[in-house]
C-alpha cells in the first residue's frame, strides 16, 4: 500500500486517537507557533447569534478535562459567557491534519489568589493589553483615544481587568483528514471520563 494511503496507528484506535489529541493540546500551551495554540472560541450573544474570535490556550488539564484562556473582564465575550456558559472551541492542526472541536461550560475564575498567581507568571508584554484604559470594543473617534496605563511600580496596573476562564469539556470531537478516508470520533464526558465513538466524517 502506498505510504500516503496507510493510517497511522493512533487514528484507528479510539483511545489512542484521544490521547494524541490530548498531547497535541498540551503541547500547544507551551509552544508559541503551534497551530492549536490559537483556538476559535464561539459564544452566543444577547440576540442568540453566534460570535467567534481567536483565543490562546494557556493550560490544558486532561485529568480534569478542562482548559484555560485569559481575557479582559470588560470584553464582550466575558459578558456573553456570564449570561450563557455554553461555549465551543475549535482548532486545526495542519501538520497532523487534525481538527479538534470542543464543547464546554465556561467558568469565570473569581478567586483572587489563583488570578494573582497566574498574573505573576505572565510576561510583562502579555499584561500590557489589560492596561488599555477604555473597555475593549468601545467606539473611539481616533486611535489617539486608545490609551494604555503605565505598568505601575509593582507591575500590577491592569490586573483589575484580567480574567481567567476555565472551560470544562463536555464533549470533544476529532476529525483526522486522510486520503484513504477521513476519520471522525466523538468523545462525550461521562462522570469526568471521555467515552468515544466513531461517527461518519
Ligand atoms: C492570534 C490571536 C490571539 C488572541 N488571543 C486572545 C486571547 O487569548 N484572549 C482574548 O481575550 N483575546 C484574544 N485575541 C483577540 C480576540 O480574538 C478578540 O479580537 C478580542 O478579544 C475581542 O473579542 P470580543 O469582543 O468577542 O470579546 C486574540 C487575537 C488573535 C488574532
Amino acid at each position: 500500500m502506498p505510504k500516503e494511503n496507510t493510517y497511522d496507528d493512533h487514528i484507528l484506535d479510539l483511545n489512542k486517537g484521544l490521547d494524541f489529541a490530548f498531547r497535541r493540546l498540551e503541547k500547544a500551551t507551551k509552544s508559541r507557533d503551534d497551530d492549536l495554540r490559537f483556538l476559535v472560541l464561539a459564544t452566543i450573544d444577547s440576540r442568540f447569534n453566534p460570535q467567534t474570535r481567536t483565543v490562546v490556550i494557556r493550560e490544558f488539564d486532561k485529568d480534569n478535562l478542562s482548559l484555560r484562556f485569559h481575557t479582559d473582564s470588560r470584553s464582550t465575550k466575558l459578558f456573553e459567557i456570564s449570561s450563557n456558559k455554553n461555549i465551543s472551541l475549535l482548532g486545526y492542526d495542519s501538520k497532523n491534519k487534525l481538527q479538534i472541536r470542543i464543547s464546554g461550560e465556561a467558568e469565570i475564575i473569581k478567586i483572587d489568589k489563583i488570578l494573582k498567581g497566574i498574573w505573576g507568571k505572565m510576561y510583562p508584554m502579555s499584561r500590557e493589553c489589560y492596561r488599555v484604559t477604555e473597555a475593549p470594543g468601545k467606539e473611539v473617534n481616533t486611535i489617539d483615544e486608545v490609551i494604555f496605563e503605565e505598568e505601575g511600580m509593582d507591575g500590577n496596573n491592569g490586573f483589575k481587568n484580567f480574567s481567567v476562564v476555565n472551560c470544562h469539556i463536555t464533549s470533544l470531537e476529532t476529525l483526522y483528514l486522510h486520503s484513504a478516508g477521513h476519520i471522525r470520533c466523538l468523545y462525550e464526558n461521562n462522570n469526568n471520563e471521555l467515552t468515544g465513538k466513531w461517527i461518519v466524517p
